[in-house]
């Protein structure tokens, strides 16, 4: 199955370009860019990496990207992901940054969106890998950092597919940044939010995704088996479901892999993702591997789940045919 699985054309659709920071390179930028790290080795490092729900894993992952400066550090960033996904047969990607992250230390948006974009350009044609950008709103904080964001990033509107939302989800419900998201709307572009992995009021958050903003896909989204009536309004709309199963394994108890194929079997649009890969130590190939052991999918049922990826896809449907 291991081989079946890498040989798998596959798709990513919930990875975050900051959470494939792999401490080789943050050791890298440290140097480049004169940063002292708190830790001599990359041992320590990824000892450092103990979390066992959202607020502890984004205390590290905020902590990490301090060392990205320069255009030059987010071309790296994206190149070195890029490299590692077609390495796993990756086809596509689509992929979340985090532009608050960085503008709110000081770094420029525009120098991290031009260094993004030059490494998507440069993978393409050199490893044949094609990939979009999904534009991440933090949503601890507030909704008009959002709006801001939002107006900094329509100089570039053409280099960013969609708008998503992330970061911790207590308290901060989707309602927050309605008008954002109808906003962004307006702009073309399209819609996606977490709906993290049992957070406390996660089927309302997803309902309101779904009926309140409109969303036209839910990250995460695992808790909407617990209604009914929500999962057959998913399903009638066809919205897909973007899952990460080792990442669930980190921020809960489990990798939520019985709801995942419970999802498979109500017919929803479910797919596997790696979210942070540097952080939770395994990108697309080995979540699927993951999830494959333990429910012993088929290679039929490892089709579908790339097929189900490659179809929720925001690419234009000329694109998504040919790797259908
Ligand atoms: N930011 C990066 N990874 C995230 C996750 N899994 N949930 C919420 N925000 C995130
Ligand atoms: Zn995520």
């Amino acid at each position: 199955m291991t081989d079946f699985i890498a040989g798998l054309p596959k798709c990513e659709l919930h990875l975050h370009i900051e959470g494939t920071l792999e401490p080789e390179l943050k050791f890298t930028l440290a140097e480049r860019n004169g940063i002292e790290l708190p830790y001599s080795s990359v041992e320590d490092i990824r000892a450092a990496y103990s979390f066992d729900d959202l607020p502890s894993f984004l205390k590290i992952y905020y902590e990490g990207m301090e060392v990205l400066r320069t255009e030059p550090d987010f071309y790296d960033l994206a190149m070195a992901y890029l490299r590692k996904a077609a390495s796993q047969n990756v086809r596509y990607a689509e992929i979340f940054f985090d532009p608050q992250a960085h503008t709110s230390r000081g770094v420029p948006f525009d120098l991290v969106i031009r260094g993004l974009r030059r490494a998507l350009i440069d993978a393409e044609r050199q490893l044949g890998i094609r990939a979009q950008l999904i534009m991440c709103f933090l949503r601890d904080f507030q909704a008009e950092y959002a709006m801001a964001t939002l107006l900094e990033s329509l100089p570039y509107r053409e280099w960013i597919v969609g708008v998503g939302l992330d970061s911790d989800e207590k308290g901060n419900p989707p309602v927050k940044f309605k008008a954002v998201y109808e906003r962004a709307r307006q702009e073309g572009y399209l819609l996606t939010m977490h709906c993290d992995v049992d957070q406390e009021n996660s089927v309302e958050h997803i309902r309101q995704a779904v009926e309140e903003i409109g969303v036209d896909r839910v990250d995460h989204g695992v808790n909407v088996l617990e209604d009914p009536a929500l999962v057959e309004r998913l399903r009638e709309r066809g919205l897909g479901l973007t899952v990460c199963p080792i990442s669930n394994g980190y921020v809960t108890d489990s990798t939520k892999a019985e709801a995942i194929r419970r999802m498979l079997d109500l017919g929803l649009r479910v797919t596997v993702n790696s979210d942070d890969p540097a952080y939770f130590a395994g990108y697309v190939q080995e979540n699927l591997a993951v999830l494959a052991e333990e429910l012993s999918l088929t290679e039929e049922e490892l089709v579908q789940l790339e097929r189900n990826a490659f179809e929720i896809t925001w690419l234009p449907r000329h694109l998504k045919d040919a790797y259908l």
